[in-house]
């Protein structure tokens, strides 16, 4: 029987509203900004394909669980877990799962409102044509310039965090819908034209080399965790984002379907993403470790040189902004259902604190790029910090938590209720929740330790 309840902060209007705004959660800084800079930092071809791989093993199947368990929870993930647990005879302490999930989700927002604002700068540096005409050298020059500079980056970090409370604070299908509809296929096209470009530099093929010829020498246990830890940042699993998402959906629509769609769009706006870069850095000499800044100090040069670049500058920017929206909004979800729920304050006010706080943090991330750049935990600045401590570390464990929880605590009958596959296809999935998705973090986790 079809699962008819609902959550009562709304529902989607329907399968295609939910697809679109899963992808607008997946889809963002972390395929465009993320993905390049670290494979580039991480050695190109080999990298990609472990990334490939958690995608395909760790991802997918995860993503079905999540969704799952939101969808029959209907609460956020925190009261979502507890009523589970508890319908499942199970230690309601399965709740501290959605908690690890609601800070992740609040760190990542601290860190990602702070690179969005560098989008929004470079909307308007596209737009008073700064990269016209610009060499490798200047476009440098321009990202350093804005590094230097707190204020600046605060001014946008306070814009971003302002407009995703803004959404968020407009409900489920007021606001988080309406901002997704016409970005990602737009999104999509302007990547497709890049690539054309990308095409035009002559170092076209090394790119594509350098992205898809695996050289396995030069990966290590950390790398590997890094494209593990990517794979669940890149299809916000983890962390309860797409758990509340599920939590919305319509009692009759195939999860699993659907999963495939979002992550399919996802893997290839990376890929796409990739390609575009990577023959301008072999084209300009760039450094393919240059970290953070990589799209910054690559893209603006195309759009410095080909016909039209001044328009498809401010429109790329412009779009991966929205790109970047439409994920944020995902990311502090569910810290707001749960203020909602048991703090028993308004919506509006629910944003307003966990806005601020995260905003706090945000402009210290802020000066984590410059006058706090030496200030250093592990080696690591604040971005680092925050950046490791999610995407390496709590997103996989809150992954790796879910698909230990649908595998061995939740009814078997139940995860079959909600999924209605072919039983062949659930045997599958049931297969890799409950052995390979576990045991392949933890022993990530392992080797990254090195215990093996
Ligand atoms: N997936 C988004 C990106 O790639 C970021 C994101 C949004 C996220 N919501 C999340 C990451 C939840 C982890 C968990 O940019």
């Amino acid at each position: 029987m079809a699962n008819t309840s609902r959550s009562i902060h709304g529902q989607w209007s329907s399968r295609f509203a939910f697809i679109l705004a899963a992808t607008g959660s997946a889809v963002g800084l972390g395929n465009i900004w993320k993905f390049p800079y670290i494979t580039g930092e991480n050695g190109g071809g080999a990298f990609v394909m472990v990334y490939l791989a958690c995608v395909a093993a760790l991802g997918i199947p995860i993503m079905i669980a999540e969704i799952m368990l939101g969808r029959r929870g209907r609460q956020s993930p925190i009261n979502t877990m507890q009523s589970l647990a508890q319908e499942a005879g199970r230690d309601p302490r399965w709740h501290y799962l959605g908690w690890s999930g609601m800070i992740a989700g609040f760190l990542i927002l601290a860190y990602y409102s702070v690179i969005a604002g560098w989008a929004m700068a470079y909307i308007f540096k596209a737009f008073f044509g700064a990269f016209i005409g610009s060499d490798a050298i200047e476009i440098k020059q321009l990202f350093d310039d804005l590094m230097a500079k707190p204020t600046q980056q605060i001014f946008w970090h306070s814009a971003f965090m302002f407009l995703t409370m803004a959404v968020v604070m407009r409900g489920v299908q007021g606001g988080l819908e309406k901002a997704v509809r016409f970005l990602m296929p737009t999104l999509f096209v302007l990547l497709v034209v890049l690539v054309g470009y990308a095409m035009t530099t002559g170092t076209y093929d090394q790119g594509v080399d350098f992205l898809f010829t695996p050289d396995f020498s030069k990966i290590d246990a950390d790398a590997v965790l890094t494209a593990m830890g990517h794979a669940f940042f890149t299809l916000s699993l983890g962390m309860g984002a797409i758990m509340i998402y599920g939590s919305y959906l319509p009692g009759d629509v195939s999860i699993a379907r659907t999963t495939f769609y979002i992550a399919g769009a996802d893997t290839v706006v990376a890929l796409l993403a990739s390609i575009a870069i990577f023959p301008l850095v072999f084209a300009n000499n760039l450094e393919v470790g240059a970290g953070p800044g990589l799209i910054f100090q690559t893209l603006p040069l195309a759009f410095g040189q080909m016909t039209g670049g001044w328009l498809f500058g401010i429109v790329f920017f412009v779009l991966l902004f929205f790109a970047a929206l439409s994920s944020s909004i995902s990311l502090i979800e569910p810290a707001v259902a749960w203020l909602v729920e048991n703090r028993e304050i308004e919506r509006h006010q629910a944003c307003v604190w966990s806005g601020l706080s995260c905003w706090a943090l945000g402009v210290a991330v802020v000066f984590s790029f410059n006058v706090w750049s030496d200030v250093t935990l592990f080696g690591k600045n604040l971005f680092e910090l925050l950046d490791y401590l999610t995407a390496n570390l709590l997103l996989p464990l809150g992954g790796m938590a879910i698909a230990i929880f649908v595998g061995w605590q939740m009814q078997r009958h139940h995860a079959e209720q909600e999924l209605a596959l072919p039983s062949s296809g659930f045997d599958v999935w049931y297969l890799l929740i409950r052995y390979l998705a576990p045991a392949a973090v933890f022993l990530v986790f392992l080797h990254v330790a090195g215990i093996l």
